[in-house]
């Protein structure tokens, strides 16, 4: 069964799934708020460090949050992030909306990620989820925090040695915004896909080093390309940080860089405080539009990374 075939059976179990505004492929999965306070209500006696310290209790959490959905959610999520014609959920547990929430918001979006996944430690966080501000100046070593530019469109999860099937982005805060909709891109929807997939430079190793904010400490070698169990292409690729050894890669990537940003089938997508996107890592790009200066601007967010506990994605994946 199909996700899109699920939408009339999932609103009986207090959340409904429905085509995003902006694309067939982007799904929204929209929590009624009786399910959220439930939810809340089952998991009060941990505290988010309860979920930090005990990597088995974010099971246990997606386990709560499941039941209550009468076990319908787990199998939902699981069918729909590696769904090749979707693969993308715009997530939305209603009456979760202010920062003061933020700790409930972080236990909900681990509910559901540990659903049919398991996050990565974040080296940047030294936890298994990243929290982190975008204010009016900035002094990182990134486009990560910078809000004037547009933040190109990319992979997550180029540099570390982890599988990173999955990206999850949750807005915890936003004062004094314009601007900055996230972006994303499907491949499937890059008219040019077949231009740079079919080059022989797409499946050469190339070298990927981040800058000394992430905590990595050493590069990683892998293609711009790969495939999928069932041979369609998925990337792993961020123009930060690949590191072209030659004149020839290093311009075949700015094209491909190029092409990528004029995409027409580029989507953006405002993103609610206290909703989050999840999108399976191998065949959506993501990147963030630029915002509006203002000397007050705050934007909180909260990310995880990890892989997929139930199927697999990658014809090679990183581990076993
Ligand atoms: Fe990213």
């Amino acid at each position: 069964m199909t996700a899109l075939t699920q939408i009339t059976e999932t609103a009986t179990y207090g959340f409904t799934l429905a085509p995003s505004p902006q694309s067939p492929r982007l799904l929204t999965l929209t929590f009624e708020e009786k399910i959220v306070r439930a939810f809340l209500e089952a998991v009060g006696e941990w505290p988010i460090q309860a979920l930090e310290y005990k990597s088995m209790l974010r099971f246990r959490v997606a386990k709560l949050l499941d039941d209550i959905c009468g076990n319908t959610l787990q199998p939902l999520l699981i069918d729909t992030l590696v769904d090749r014609d979707t693969g993308g959920l715009l997530v939305t547990p209603e009456g979760l909306d202010r920062v003061e929430q933020a700790d409930d918001m972080v236990k909900f979006a681990t509910a559901v990620a540990h659903c049919f996944g398991r996050s990565n430690f974040d080296a940047m966080s030294g936890q298994y989820y990243a929290r982190f501000v975008v204010k009016n100046v900035d002094s990182s070593d990134s486009y990560l925090r910078q809000p004037h530019r547009i933040m190109e469109l990319h992979n997550d999860g180029t540099f570390v040695e982890q599988d990173t099937d999955y990206v999850l982005m949750m807005k915890v805060d936003e004062q004094n915004m314009e601007g900055g909709n996230s972006l994303l891109l499907h491949l499937d929807d890059w008219r040019e896909l077949d231009r740079f997939y079919r080059h022989p430079m797409a499946r050469r190793e190339m070298r990927w080093a981040s800058p000394p904010s992430k905590n990595v400490g050493h590069d990683v070698y892998h293609p711009v390309f790969d495939v999928d169990v069932e041979g369609r292409p998925v990337m792993s690729y961020i123009d930060q940080f690949v590191q072209p050894c030659n004149f020839e890669e290093g311009n075949w990537l700015t094209d491909m860089s190029e092409s990528l940003e004029s995409s027409e089938a580029r989507l953006s997508v405002p993103v609610p405080v206290g909703s989050f996107l999840l999108i399976n890592n191998h065949f959506w790009l993501h990147g963030r539009d630029r915002f509006t200066p203002h000397p007050d601007l705050r934007r909180e967010l909260m990310r995880q990374r990890g892989y997929f506990t139930h199927k697999q994605t990658l014809a090679n994946p990183k581990h076993t």
